[in-house]
């Protein structure tokens, strides 16, 4: 059983206010897609059915952690879609060549390059790789800065910036008090944040739809 969550647009890149509510994919293309929820665990109609006034409201599940089903086939090189599950915004993006090369470039500026640190709460074995990914361009994390709970903003364009240093390659900064993270999520040296963004459970049903929350074939 499945049903669509909605989702809405954000009006301007990601700032550093608490999180809310999932805000959907944030680059300039502002492409949105429509998420498909399930659990994976529900059965067919015939054993759904004495049960539907509990099963139809997938808000319920969502809060209670049940996986999200995601297609990603329309999110384009660069951009990035937001999910939510248990409460969190979940960042999928689909990084650029650019991007990923840019990954290999900075490791002794970060405080745990190699997600080393409490792995099994941030980072699963699949993920504990040079790109943080189970797919090498497509990085799913949880929006949500390690220090105090903001949500970081995107900061894909490289170059010097306010708030960022001169070689900026492109990642995230959370304004709240000036955490930055690299496009794979890895946070830099001497931030207030202690650690890299949570990379969730998940995995790929099919090659464009990916589960969150669910990390193991049944
Ligand atoms: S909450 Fe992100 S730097 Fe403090």
């Amino acid at each position: 059983m499945s049903d669509v969550a909605s989702t809405s647009p954000s009006t301007s890149p990601s700032s550093s206010a608490s999180f809310h509510k999932a805000d959907g994919i944030d680059s300039s293309r502002r492409t949105w897609i429509a998420i498909t929820c399930g659990v994976g665990a529900v059965g067919g109609a015939a054993v759904a059915v004495p049960f539907v006034s509990t099963f139809a409201p997938s808000e319920r599940a969502r809060a209670a952690g049940a996986a999200v089903r995601v297609d990603i086939s329309a999110l384009q090189p660069g951009e990035k879609l937001t999910v939510e599950w248990r409460g969190k915004p979940v960042w999928i993006i689909r990084r650029t060549p650019e991007q990923l090369a840019a990954l290999a470039k900075h490791d002794a500026q970060l405080a745990d390059p190699k997600s080393e640190r409490k792995p099994s709460e941030l980072t699963p074995e699949y993920a504990r790789n040079a790109h943080r990914s189970i797919k090498p361009e497509l990085f799913v994390g949880v929006g949500i800065c390690t220090h105090l709970g903001c949500s970081p903003g995107d900061k894909f364009t490289p170059g010097p910036q306010a708030s960022l240093p001169d070689d900026w390659a492109g990642g995230f900064l959370c304004a709240c008090h000036g955490s930055t993270f690299d496009m794979a999520g890895r946070v830099f040296k001497n931030k207030p944040a202690p650690d890299n963004l949570e990379v969730p459970p998940h995995m790929y049903v099919a090659d464009n739809v990916l589960l969150i929350g669910e990390d193991k074939k049944a």
